[in-house]
Protein backbone atom coordinates (compact mmCIF):
# COMPACT_ATOMS: atom_id res chain seq x y z
CA UNK A 1 0.00 0.00 0.00
CA UNK A 2 1.55 3.26 -0.75
CA UNK A 3 1.50 6.20 1.29
CA UNK A 4 -1.60 8.07 -0.40
CA UNK A 5 -3.59 5.07 0.07
CA UNK A 6 -2.25 4.52 3.41
CA UNK A 7 -3.61 8.45 3.90
CA UNK A 8 -7.53 7.44 2.90
CA UNK A 9 -10.26 6.48 5.15
CA UNK A 10 -8.35 8.12 7.89
CA UNK A 11 -10.54 9.05 10.81
CA UNK A 12 -10.52 12.74 9.49
CA UNK A 13 -12.26 11.53 6.03
CA UNK A 14 -15.42 11.23 7.47
CA UNK A 15 -17.57 13.92 7.11
CA UNK A 16 -21.46 14.10 8.84
CA UNK A 17 -23.49 16.32 6.36
CA UNK A 18 -26.31 18.24 8.17
CA UNK A 19 -28.46 18.45 5.03
CA UNK A 20 -31.55 20.10 5.03
CA UNK A 21 -33.13 16.68 6.18
CA UNK A 22 -30.92 16.10 9.23
CA UNK A 23 -31.76 20.15 9.87
CA UNK A 24 -35.30 19.19 10.52
CA UNK A 25 -34.60 16.88 13.21
CA UNK A 26 -35.19 18.29 16.08
CA UNK A 27 -34.31 16.31 19.07
CA UNK A 28 -34.56 13.83 21.55
CA UNK A 29 -36.33 10.43 22.48
CA UNK A 30 -38.72 10.60 20.11
CA UNK A 31 -36.40 10.80 16.97
CA UNK A 32 -33.61 8.28 18.71
CA UNK A 33 -34.33 5.63 16.49
CA UNK A 34 -34.21 7.35 13.37
CA UNK A 35 -31.02 8.95 14.19
CA UNK A 36 -29.68 5.51 14.91
CA UNK A 37 -30.61 4.15 11.63
CA UNK A 38 -28.79 6.91 10.00
CA UNK A 39 -26.10 6.10 11.89
CA UNK A 40 -23.82 4.12 8.75
CA UNK A 41 -21.95 1.59 11.06
CA UNK A 42 -20.44 0.51 14.08
CA UNK A 43 -16.75 1.35 13.18
CA UNK A 44 -17.87 4.70 12.54
CA UNK A 45 -19.24 4.89 16.45
CA UNK A 46 -15.25 3.73 17.64
CA UNK A 47 -13.51 6.89 15.51
CA UNK A 48 -12.03 8.79 18.22
CA UNK A 49 -12.65 12.32 16.04
CA UNK A 50 -15.20 13.09 13.18
CA UNK A 51 -16.23 16.40 11.52
CA UNK A 52 -19.60 17.98 11.43
CA UNK A 53 -21.36 20.24 8.92
CA UNK A 54 -23.04 22.58 10.67
CA UNK A 55 -23.76 25.03 7.65
CA UNK A 56 -27.40 24.03 7.20
CA UNK A 57 -28.65 24.22 10.92
CA UNK A 58 -30.73 27.00 11.04
CA UNK A 59 -31.18 29.30 13.88
CA UNK A 60 -33.81 27.77 16.92
CA UNK A 61 -32.72 24.46 15.63
CA UNK A 62 -30.55 21.12 16.46
CA UNK A 63 -29.07 17.65 15.14
CA UNK A 64 -28.03 15.29 16.46
CA UNK A 65 -25.04 12.69 15.30
CA UNK A 66 -23.47 10.03 17.05
CA UNK A 67 -20.18 10.38 18.53
CA UNK A 68 -18.40 7.62 20.35
CA UNK A 69 -21.30 5.81 20.86
CA UNK A 70 -23.16 8.51 22.11
CA UNK A 71 -25.71 11.62 20.96
CA UNK A 72 -24.61 14.78 20.46
CA UNK A 73 -26.86 17.48 20.37
CA UNK A 74 -25.85 20.49 18.13
CA UNK A 75 -27.78 23.59 18.34
CA UNK A 76 -27.85 26.58 16.45
CA UNK A 77 -29.57 29.11 19.32
CA UNK A 78 -31.83 31.96 18.94
CA UNK A 79 -30.76 35.36 20.37
CA UNK A 80 -33.42 34.75 22.99
CA UNK A 81 -32.31 31.49 23.97
CA UNK A 82 -28.63 33.17 24.46
CA UNK A 83 -30.15 36.12 26.67
CA UNK A 84 -31.98 33.90 28.46
CA UNK A 85 -29.06 31.17 29.40
CA UNK A 86 -26.43 34.10 30.37
CA UNK A 87 -29.02 35.86 32.81
CA UNK A 88 -29.04 33.07 34.98
CA UNK A 89 -27.46 33.83 38.17
CA UNK A 90 -24.75 31.40 39.17
CA UNK A 91 -26.56 30.59 42.84
CA UNK A 92 -29.31 29.18 40.97
CA UNK A 93 -27.37 26.09 39.17
CA UNK A 94 -27.43 23.05 41.09
CA UNK A 95 -23.79 22.56 39.28
CA UNK A 96 -21.72 25.06 39.26
CA UNK A 97 -19.21 23.68 36.60
CA UNK A 98 -19.53 23.92 33.14
CA UNK A 99 -18.51 20.49 32.43
CA UNK A 100 -16.60 21.50 29.21
CA UNK A 101 -13.94 19.00 28.36
CA UNK A 102 -12.56 22.29 26.34
CA UNK A 103 -12.27 24.41 29.20
CA UNK A 104 -11.90 21.90 32.77
CA UNK A 105 -13.66 22.82 36.21
CA UNK A 106 -14.32 26.15 34.81
CA UNK A 107 -17.82 27.75 36.13
CA UNK A 108 -20.93 27.18 34.50
CA UNK A 109 -21.64 30.15 32.86
CA UNK A 110 -23.24 29.73 29.50
CA UNK A 111 -20.20 31.96 28.04
CA UNK A 112 -17.99 28.81 29.20
CA UNK A 113 -20.27 26.51 27.39
CA UNK A 114 -20.95 28.03 24.18
CA UNK A 115 -19.27 28.89 20.99
CA UNK A 116 -19.14 31.08 18.17
CA UNK A 117 -20.29 34.63 17.39
CA UNK A 118 -22.62 35.90 20.80
CA UNK A 119 -22.51 32.34 21.79
CA UNK A 120 -24.89 30.75 19.57
CA UNK A 121 -23.71 27.67 18.93
CA UNK A 122 -23.94 25.04 21.76
CA UNK A 123 -22.57 21.30 21.32
CA UNK A 124 -22.93 18.72 24.09
CA UNK A 125 -23.73 15.57 25.07
CA UNK A 126 -27.28 14.59 24.55
CA UNK A 127 -27.30 11.91 27.49
CA UNK A 128 -29.01 13.05 30.47
CA UNK A 129 -26.26 13.11 33.29
CA UNK A 130 -29.15 10.66 36.01
CA UNK A 131 -29.29 7.67 34.19
CA UNK A 132 -28.33 8.43 30.91
CA UNK A 133 -31.66 9.01 28.66
CA UNK A 134 -31.69 10.91 26.08
CA UNK A 135 -33.29 14.40 26.96
CA UNK A 136 -36.38 16.23 24.37
CA UNK A 137 -35.47 19.81 22.61
CA UNK A 138 -37.14 22.59 22.99
CA UNK A 139 -38.67 21.09 26.45
CA UNK A 140 -38.91 21.18 30.06
CA UNK A 141 -39.80 24.39 32.22
CA UNK A 142 -36.67 26.24 31.08
CA UNK A 143 -36.94 26.11 27.60
CA UNK A 144 -33.84 23.71 26.80
CA UNK A 145 -34.36 20.21 27.47
CA UNK A 146 -36.50 17.84 29.36
CA UNK A 147 -35.79 13.91 30.11
CA UNK A 148 -39.17 12.60 30.83
CA UNK A 149 -37.33 9.36 32.31
CA UNK A 150 -37.68 10.84 35.83
CA UNK A 151 -38.06 14.22 35.24
CA UNK A 152 -34.68 16.78 34.94
CA UNK A 153 -35.10 19.82 33.27
CA UNK A 154 -32.21 21.13 31.62
CA UNK A 155 -31.94 25.28 30.33
CA UNK A 156 -30.92 26.90 27.55
CA UNK A 157 -27.24 26.12 28.37
CA UNK A 158 -27.83 22.63 29.04
CA UNK A 159 -27.23 23.13 32.27
CA UNK A 160 -29.72 21.64 35.01
CA UNK A 161 -32.05 23.36 36.99
CA UNK A 162 -34.42 21.10 38.30
CA UNK A 163 -34.99 17.42 38.62
CA UNK A 164 -32.66 14.80 39.74
CA UNK A 165 -29.66 14.70 37.28
CA UNK A 166 -26.69 15.76 39.12
CA UNK A 167 -24.81 17.47 36.56
CA UNK A 168 -24.95 19.67 33.22
CA UNK A 169 -24.70 18.17 29.87
CA UNK A 170 -21.42 17.36 29.20
CA UNK A 171 -19.71 19.82 26.13
CA UNK A 172 -16.93 17.10 24.52
CA UNK A 173 -14.36 18.10 23.04
CA UNK A 174 -15.07 20.84 20.20
CA UNK A 175 -12.82 22.67 17.64
CA UNK A 176 -14.01 25.05 14.95
CA UNK A 177 -12.29 24.02 11.59
CA UNK A 178 -14.19 26.91 9.80
CA UNK A 179 -17.44 28.56 10.02
CA UNK A 180 -19.35 25.52 8.86
CA UNK A 181 -17.79 22.53 10.01
CA UNK A 182 -16.86 21.86 13.85
CA UNK A 183 -14.36 18.09 15.14
CA UNK A 184 -15.70 16.33 18.20
CA UNK A 185 -13.14 14.89 19.63
S1 LIG B 1 -32.35 9.51 33.31
FE1 LIG B 1 -32.92 11.58 32.99
S2 LIG B 1 -34.02 12.06 34.76
FE2 LIG B 1 -33.39 10.03 35.13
Amino acid sequence: MSHAEDQTGTRRDFLYYATAGAGAVTAGAAIWPLVNQMNPSADVQALSSILVDIGEVAEGTQISVMFLGKPVFIRRRTAAEIEDARSVSLDDLPDPVARNENNEGAPATDENRSYGENGEWLIMQGVCTHLGCVPLGDAGDFGGWFCPCHGSHYDTSGRIRRGPAPENLPVPLVEFIDETTIQLG
